[in-house]
């Protein structure tokens, strides 16, 4: 009894004591985060954040939401955002959140090697990690291969009633408008809009997935497409996508010329980043061979470091192709001019 009376208090003190010599360390040593602004959701994404938290022991705090909604509460949240980081797809988007003034610059070595130049902003506001193509879809019925084979055909009166797309204030449409733009110029792009709005099979709706299921229903001959939209279809075990993808023939356009219109899915460090560091580990990280590959194949996308090899037999069931090598950037500045010669052209 005299033992135990002895003992336990004693213990009890101990423990006391270990706790008040471990408390200052907690306190002190700061847990590593990364605030994580997404617009991407997809399953694949999951591993490519367990494996940067193993790896740097920086644990992940995601915010997912939609593209615009996102760069709005940004925006809104000013220098008081907790978001480091903001990932979004296609150069529009990127584009705009950079004209908001979101982004802090970001000199970095290993971005600057790994991702080649024309997928990243020269000043570093943005970095792309998976690219992205808009082709040519066409209904294998109706059309034959050579019977089209750039986008500025598509404004050609031969196809008069024949082409569905979506509507021109989309994103993905006002990059397109963008590189032709830059390649043909801007009289001849409004001239393209106008050919497109008198070729339409219908009144511009839906997405470019709806595009394509119009095609395989023989509603419209020709639709324009980003290439993960088919590759999903190729990919699918529903019958109904099995039946789309049948019909679907695939067209690289621009070949003979300056190669088919390349978007990206990217990001960037944002100016209120509380954890800058973190907000480079992770951008770095996701240049890296392995990340790269959930990155891209998340979305059958195509990895944006030369020489990374992804395994997705719908990608290569695409074929192979000559993209368009012109700096997406570019893309970003053609943006407003794209909108307003849509507008001009009727193209809604
Ligand atoms: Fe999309």
């Amino acid at each position: 009894m005299i033992a135990f009376r002895h003992l336990l208090p004693r213990a009890a003190a101990l423990a006391v004591l270990t706790m008040l010599a471990a408390l200052p360390l907690a306190a002190g040593a700061q847990e590593k985060v990364l605030n994580l602004y997404t617009a991407r959701h997809y399953q694949t994404d999951e591993a490519l954040y367990a494996n940067f938290t193993r790896q740097t022991g920086i644990k992940i705090n995601r915010i997912e939401g939609q593209e615009d909604p996102l760069l709005e509460r940004i925006k809104s949240e000013g220098a008081n955002s907790p978001a480091d980081v903001f990932i979004t797809v296609d150069i529009g988007r990127l584009w705009r959140a950079q004209q908001a003034g979101v982004f802090a610059p970001l000199r970095s070595g290993v971005l600057e090697a790994r991702i080649p130049a024309n997928y990243r902003d020269p000043g570093g506001d943005w970095f792309g990690f998976s690219a992205r193509a808009r082709v040519i879809a066409y209904n294998k019925d109706a059309v034959k291969p050579g019977d089209i084979r750039d986008y500025e055909d598509l404004a050609d009166p031969r196809w008069k009633g024949k082409l569905c797309i979506r509507s021109s204030g989309h994103v993905y449409n006002l990059s397109l408008m963008s590189s032709l733009i830059a390649h043909d110029g801007e009289a001849r792009t409004e001239q393209w809009a106008r050919g497109v709005v008198a070729n339409l099979a219908r009144a511009p709706k839906g997405g470019d997935t709806d595009q394509l299921k119009a095609v395989a229903a023989g509603e419209c001959d020709l639709a324009v497409a980003n290439t993960y939209y088919i590759a999903r279809i190729l990919k699918s075990a529903r019958p109904e996508d099995k039946a789309v993808a049948d019909k679907l023939g695939v067209l690289w356009p621009n070949q003979a010329s300056q190669g088919v219109h390349m978007n990206i899915s990217g990001g960037g460090m944002l100016k209120h980043a509380p954890n800058k560091e973190s907000a480079r580990a992770f951008l770095e990280y996701l240049a890296s061979d392995e990340a790269q590959r959930y990155f891209a194949d998340g979305n059958n996308e195509w990895p944006v470091v030369p020489g990374v090899k992804v395994s997705n037999p719908a990608l290569e069931a695409l074929g192979s192709f000559k993209a368009d090598k012109i700096n997406v950037a570019e893309l970003g500045k053609h943006q407003p001019q794209a909108q307003k010669l849509a507008d001009k052209a009727g193209y809604k």
